[in-house]
């Protein structure tokens, strides 16, 4: 077991890897928060398969489990929960558990930084994307319009992590949760690309390297003012892929598209190695991800999307590029600019 400890002006995350969640959390509360109530956030797949250790391991816990898909992460998500939360009785000292992937554990957390102003948080994430990436750091979220422009930052107290959850989880999801390691490695970590290329991949290693990065870049900068948007390496294409594909694509299969757009453009900067594009498409290929813009992609129509995003400050975007494996550099452009780079 390892543990980390982030810590932020936003508030603390204790980040537990390789434990039995359900126990661990019982532990916890009973320890720290004996008197509080706790509602379990998940969603119907996770729910139906967790719902009898939840009640016998923490009794008188209420679970609610919401539709699975990104689809689910929107306001009237947050206002039926809100609504649960309010006749079920939680109060301001109780707790939230955010349980399942990326989009629970954002909109877990979403709903328990504004339900009565504030309640504890904890995460629990059951895919590899919320592992190593959406339940660290306090980014919490719903789409409207475009993706996560409603949010807030708020650190979760706890992060349990089992990686045992990987053995269940569908394939798509795995290679979803592997871009956003991709994304370490060749940004932050490229003691990665070694891990990246055994034959038996061990998810224990690649999970802690991954916690480190981000706890690492988080730790000095949670607001995203500054080392913390290199976190965001393939994510300006790739929000707006995720979104003009109506959500059918994943947010890795996305952002992994978004990379390949962000290497081209920092190739036409001449901005990049040689070395960096060929090693992310071999990346991207070994993990089945896509490794080319499809063809049904035109990036011009991604501009309107990226016009949204939260990295735009006036009418520039700090923009991501990768100078060489490991490394990352920021550019400030215009959207029309980037546009023309990419395509
Ligand atoms: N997922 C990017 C970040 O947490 O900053």
């Amino acid at each position: 077991m390892s543990d980390f400890k982030l810590q932020t002006p936003a508030g603390d995350s204790v980040i537990r890897i390789g434990v039995d969640v359900l126990s661990e959390l019982k532990r916890y509360v009973d320890k720290k928060h004996p008197d509080s109530k706790v509602a379990v956030v998940t969603d119907a797949n996770v729910g139906e398969l967790y719902r009898e250790q939840i009640s016998a391991k923490l009794p008188g816990a209420m679970t609610l489990a919401i539709q699975p898909g990104e689809g689910s992460k929107r306001l009237e998500s947050v206002k039926q929960l809100t609504e649960n939360l309010l006749e079920a009785g939680l109060t301001r000292t109780d707790i939230i558990v955010g349980m399942g992937g990326g989009m629970i554990t954002d909109l877990a957390g979403f709903v328990a930084s504004v339900y009565m102003r504030g309640v504890k948080f904890i995460s629990i994430p059951t895919s590899l994307l919320g592992m190593v990436d959406a339940s660290i750091g306090g980014k919490t979220g719903v789409n409207l319009v475009a993706k996560n422009s409603l949010g807030t930052i708020y650190p979760a107290e706890l992060i349990l992590i089992d990686p045992n959850f990987l053995d269940t989880l569908p394939a798509r999801d795995l290679k979803t949760g592997m871009a956003e390691v991709v994304k370490y490695a060749l940004t932050l970590d490229a003691s990665l690309l070694n891990d990246l290329s055994k034959t038996e991949l061990d998810y224990v290693t690649i999970i802690e390297k991954s916690v480190g990065a981000k706890v690492a870049i988080v730790s000095q900068d949670v607001m995203e003012t500054d080392v913390r948007k290199a976190l965001n390496f393939g994510h300006t294409f790739g929000h707006a892929i995720e979104a003009h594909s109506g959500y059918n694509l994943t947010h890795g299969e996305a952002i992994s598209i978004g990379m390949i757009l962000a290497n081209q453009v920092a190739r036409k900067l001449e901005r990049q190695t040689a070395d960096v594009m060929p090693k992310t498409k071999e990346l991207l290929e070994r993990f089945g991800l896509p490794s080319e813009i499809p063809k049904g992609i035109k990036v011009e129509e991604l501009a309107p999307l990226m016009m949204n995003d939260k990295k735009m400050s006036g009418n520039k975007l700090t923009f991501i590029i990768v100078p060489e494996i490991g490394k990352f550099e920021t550019v400030e452009m215009g959207v029309e600019e980037l546009i023309d780079l990419a395509a």
